[in-house]
């Protein structure tokens, strides 16, 4: 039986609010990218709420926005819990943020309970989780576990502005970044409450999931050199044609995910010149591929190189392809996972293990200190949508499974 209730109605205000910074008249769901007008308006809102909670709140040289409140033991290493605030392009109103603002209202209730901890709680807001901006992700997480060199700090976004210029206008020091680095034993455990974006726990009528591992993705830019040239003056048979090679490749995308059971998705494309009239010289795109094993994910690019060069050579171009994300699987700690289970049956909730589709900062986290994460039921697994949607009871019922498992392991 849980001893104390979180606020439903102040966290369901949080997240409303926090919704409508990025949120475009014009255009469907919310769009705060990473350091963006929308994002540095999103993140004062957080830092606001965090000082109103009464947390110490600090940023760190990765921009990671932290919220800590205070145990007795400041030797204790920290329990920390969080997500992120940054979405994709018209995204919805609760990816990464449920995980943010549902841990504020957690730690906001022991602080107003007045209960004594041992171990101090940080809630965390990782900068640039999903990548949108600048077509890499895991920023700040990266920053925390010192996966993050200078050469992050050169990649563009659509537009040409660096990663090092963003980070200057958003008033942080990109050269400081390995600052940021967190050793292991310095995080007692890191609990990520997300909603799940896909349709499980909806087909079993559950409102939470206990995610048992992650898949890892990697993320290929492939760029394909054929050449431009006249539409209509050049026959079929000599045209050295970028979009088809890429076209092709783009089902082999799909061929290879569906033989090894894994997820594979094409994000991102253009073609140049990109006139009516002009056969496309040139094509670039993203491949996304995914698998919980990373042995097998690892045969899925090697067929996917494979598929690349089979296409070129088959229409005379050349491509080349840069790895833009590789993080591996992860696995959930068996222990904390019992303790996920002790919370939810306190919070009168039924426990369903599932594993996770969608990348997370706890992916990065877990080469520091073991992890666990809370899922939230998405009505239709919709999610990058603006369709997106989680009802209030259910964020609430995570909220209270996420405060009973704080308690359990910061007490
Ligand atoms: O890509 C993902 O899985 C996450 O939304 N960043
Ligand atoms: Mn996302
Ligand atoms: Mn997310």
């Amino acid at each position: 039986m849980e001893e104390y209730k979180i606020n439903e109605e102040r966290l369901w205000n949080s997240l409303m609010d926090l919704a409508q910074i990025g949120a475009l008249p014009e255009k469907q769901g919310v769009t705060r990218l990473s350091l963006s007008e929308a994002d540095l308006e999103g993140r004062k809102f957080l830092i606001q709420l965090m000082k109103d909670c009464g947390l110490h709140v600090r940023i760190d040289k990765v921009g990671n926005i932290i919220g800590k409140l205070e145990g007795c033991d400041n030797q204790a290493p920290i329990v920390m819990t969080g997500s992120h605030i940054d979405t994709v392009y018209e995204g919805g109103k609760f990816d990464g943020t449920l995980g943010v603002l549902g841990a504020l209202e957690a730690v906001r209730t022991i602080k107003e309970k007045e209960i004594r901890l041992t171990h101090s709680i940080e809630v965390v807001s990782f900068t640039d989780e999903e990548g949108t901006r600048f077509g890499t992700g895991y920023i700040g997480s990266k920053g925390m576990v010192g996966k993050l060199d200078e050469s992050y700090f050169r990649l563009q976004d659509d537009l040409g502005t660096s990663y090092e210029e963003a980070f200057l206008q958003a008033n942080l020091n990109p050269s400081e970044f390995e600052k940021a680095r967190k050793q292991r034993g310095q995080i007692k455990a890191f609990i990520e409450m997300h909603i799940e974006q896909g349709k499980v726990l909806e087909d079993h009528d559950v409102p939470i999931g206990i995610v048992t591992n992650i898949q890892g993705p990697i993320w290929l830019e492939v760029a394909i050199q054929g050449s431009a040239d006249h539409a209509g003056a050049t026959p079929m048979n000599i045209r050295n044609d970028a979009s088809l090679a890429m076209a092709e490749i783009m089902l082999q995308v799909e061929s290879i995910a569906k033989e090894f059971d894994g997820v594979g998705t094409v994000g991102k494309l253009k073609v140049e010149p990109g006139g009516v009239n002009i056969i496309p010289g040139k094509a670039v795109f993203t491949i996304d591929l995914r698998h919980g094993d990373i042995v097998i994910r690892s045969k899925m690019v090697e067929k996917m190189y494979e598929a690349v060069e089979v296409a070129c050579r088959k229409r005379g171009a050349k491509a080349t392809i840069e790895v833009k994300k590789d993080v591996a699987p992860a696995k959930c700690s068996d222990e904390l996972i019992k303790v996920l289970v002790k919370s939810c049956s306190e919070a009168k909730v039924v426990p369903y293990k599932l594993p996770c589709g969608a990348g997370h900062d706890s992916l990065l986290l877990s080469e520091i200190t073991d992890i666990a994460m809370i899922f939230v039921r998405s009505k239709h697994g919709i999610s990058h949508n603006p369709k997106e949607w989680s009802s209030k009871e259910d964020c609430a019922k995570g909220t209270q499974v996420l405060l009973q498992t704080l308690l359990h392991l910061a007490k």
